[in-house]
């Protein structure tokens, strides 16, 4: 062990900040044993929001008998075998972040590469691999993973392990949401029973048929998510490869939620405002996930945690994060609401919500209030409400993060999807009522099309905006217009949509609301066209995947970005068969277009 020169390491909220000269501890016999670091690790490591001097640590020690503090050391490497140390310390663990800790090591060198690992309970863990940001001069091409949607039950992580057997290195991985599901058999797409499960102690009944079936309520509920879900070995593997840059979607809350509200679930939990039930989740995901930002546990949401950040990756890459939950407005069309009403204050010149398809055969149901919802009549009711995805102040901070940055790329973070997702029934062989032009959901852009108009107007004529988005559970590319009904003008940015990792396909989850209703039977048949009646119906789309899952790598140079879908087709057989389809495309700098390769 090289000379212990304490520097002073301080409590900034929950996390440890380290100076890289700093080195203590360490010392003495540790067991290396798997089965021993599986027991003192279940959750194995992991590194994020790499900057070009620091790098958040993270780890988990299981508790034993232990009922106060847990010692703990760690230590930071240039090298495998860690003989050239460049900080350690002396910490501790305990119960009030569930026995996580968060280390921020400062003073690193930019875009190099740093080898860590703790020692606890007599046994040292795995030899976790991070990586510096490169400085914001500095001319390096970037090769980054972006990721969304791993969905556990029933579900396996071929898409990690695909990452992770790539020959040439990522530099990050970028995960855009949906880490974890807070709910354990959600008849629209989970199939409970399955042999990968998962258990939620507290919960919330969600079904009034079956109790096994909750959802996460509790801080020991969203803790107890996490926890599981990281057990999962090629989850591990790619953490401990990579640093990761997490922002989150709703599932890491409740299904499209808004703010801290909760929305109805099939007919049971109707809309509901819970701040408790937020600020556990939102404390939960802090705790697990390496994110270079703090908590405020005596602050209600969203003030206790802001998630929406940039973070600089060499001269070619800024990355701005957004969230796209804790600030939206409520979805234009509210599920419990009468087919016959209107917005509130809304003038007769306003259609009712029946316009939109609202109707008492689907009363307090998602169908025709969020998801196929009626172009026609939702437009007119969205332009009254004019609702907001992002609210003011992050809007006005993201439009100022997005036109200040001198980065060739500016890479938008963005968790729901931005392009126009149609579905035009008009032409076919159906009964007359379903005959319309539908949007599949305005839980997404669509549903903020004032909104998304507003930013596009405001973004158009900067070069090489590139949407990044997960949250639908396809593969799409895209070139985005002004206005998603007019493509005659240049686009203003592209869009790269990932599918889930294990997440139920779009495609999947449609055909299973046609299936669970009689009414929607007449749809069946129309359900394997949906690509092609999706790219039939908006031109932007330059590709499009529905029926897949996988994990996407983009390679960025200053000419170019190109991306890479890499496609896993099955994930419910638990020994992957290792077949990967990897489609290719890339954007030429200056262009806002979609060239496949
Ligand atoms: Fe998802």
């Amino acid at each position: 062990m090289a000379s212990s020169l304490r520097r002073r390491s301080f409590l900034h909220g929950f996390v440890v900040t380290v100076a890289a000269s700093n080195m203590v501890g360490c010392e003495g016999s540790f067991s290396e044993e798997p089965e021993d670091q599986d027991r003192v690790y279940p959750q194995g490591l992991g590194s994020g929001d790499p900057k070009a001097d620091s790098v958040i640590l993270w780890v988990r020690v299981e508790p034993e008998d232990e009922t106060g503090a847990i010692p703990i050391s760690f230590e930071v490497a240039t090298d495998e075998a860690f003989e050239d140390i460049v900080a350690s310390g002396d910490l501790e663990v305990t119960d009030a972040a569930d026995h996580t800790l968060r280390v921020k090591v400062t003073e690193l060198a930019p875009y190099t590469t740093y080898f860590y690992r703790f020692a606890s309970r007599g046994v040292r863990s795995i030899t976790g691999r991070t990586k510096t940001a490169p400085a914001a001069d500095q001319d390096v091409n970037v090769r980054f993973a972006f990721a969304a949607c791993q969905d556990f039950i029933g579900r396996y992580f071929h898409s990690w392990k695909a990452l992770a057997q790539e020959a040439e290195p990522v530099d990050f991985v970028l995960f855009l949401g949906d880490y974890v599901y807070e709910t354990n058999g959600d008849p629209d797409f989970q199939e409970s029973g399955s042999e990968r499960t998962i258990t939620i102690t507290d919960g919330i009944e969600l079904l009034e048929d079956d109790p096994n079936v909750k959802g996460a309520s509790t801080l020991a509920d969203y803790r107890g998510l996490y926890k599981q879900y990281r057990r999962d070995a090629d989850l591990r593997l790619v953490h401990s490869l990579y640093p990761f840059i997490c922002i989150w979607d709703d599932h890491e809350f409740a299904n499209d939620c808004w703010q801290d509200h909760s929305t109805d679930f099939n007919d049971v939990e109707g809309d509901e405002k819970n701040p408790d039930r937020r600020h556990a989740a939102s404390q939960a995901w802090f705790e697990y996930q390496p994110a270079d930002i703090e908590f405020d546990a005596s602050a209600a949401p969203p003030d206790d945690l802001s998630i929406f950040r940039t973070l600089r990756y060499g001269k070619h890459v800024e990355l701005i994060m957004t969230d796209q939950r804790s600030y939206r407005s409520d979805h234009v069309i509210p599920e419990g609401a009468d087919p016959e009403s209107r917005p509130p204050g809304a003038p007769d010149t306003v259609p009712p919500y029946s316009a939109a398809g609202k109707s008492t055969l689907f009363e307090n149901s998602e169908v025709f209030s969020r998801n196929f919802v009626i172009k026609a009549g939702f437009d007119p009711i969205e332009a009254f409400v004019q609702p907001t995805m992002l609210g003011a102040a992050q809007k006005e901070w993201f439009l100022d993060a997005v036109k200040k940055s001198d980065a060739t790329w500016r890479v938008w973070a963005n968790e729901t999807q931005l392009v126009q997702m149609l579905i035009d029934l008009t032409s076919f062989d159906i009964p007359e009522i379903f005959k319309g032009i539908y949007y599949f959901t305005v839980d997404q852009w669509d549903g903020f099309r004032s909104e998304r108009r507003e930013i596009l107007e405001e973004l158009a004529g900067l070069n090489n905006l590139v949407a990044l988005t997960g949250d639908i559970h396809a593969f799409y590319a895209a070139e985005i217009h002004v206005d998603p009904d007019d493509v005659s003008d240049d686009p203003v940015m592209v869009e790269y949509v990932t599918a889930g990792i294990s997440s139920s396909p779009v495609q999947e989850i449609a055909q299973g609301v046609v299936e669970s209703s009689p009414l929607l039977e007449a749809l069946t048949d129309l359900v394997p066209q949906f690509d092609t009646i999706l790219q039939a119906t908006s031109p932007e789309y330059i590709y499009a995947k529905s029926l897949i899952h996988g994990v996407s790598i983009v390679e960025v140079e200053a000419g170019e970005m190109r991306v890479h879908f890499l496609q896993i087709a099955d994930v419910k057989t638990k020994e992957w068969d290792g077949s990967v389809e990897k489609v290719s495309f890339r954007t030429v700098s200056g262009t806002s277009r979609v060239e496949s390769l």
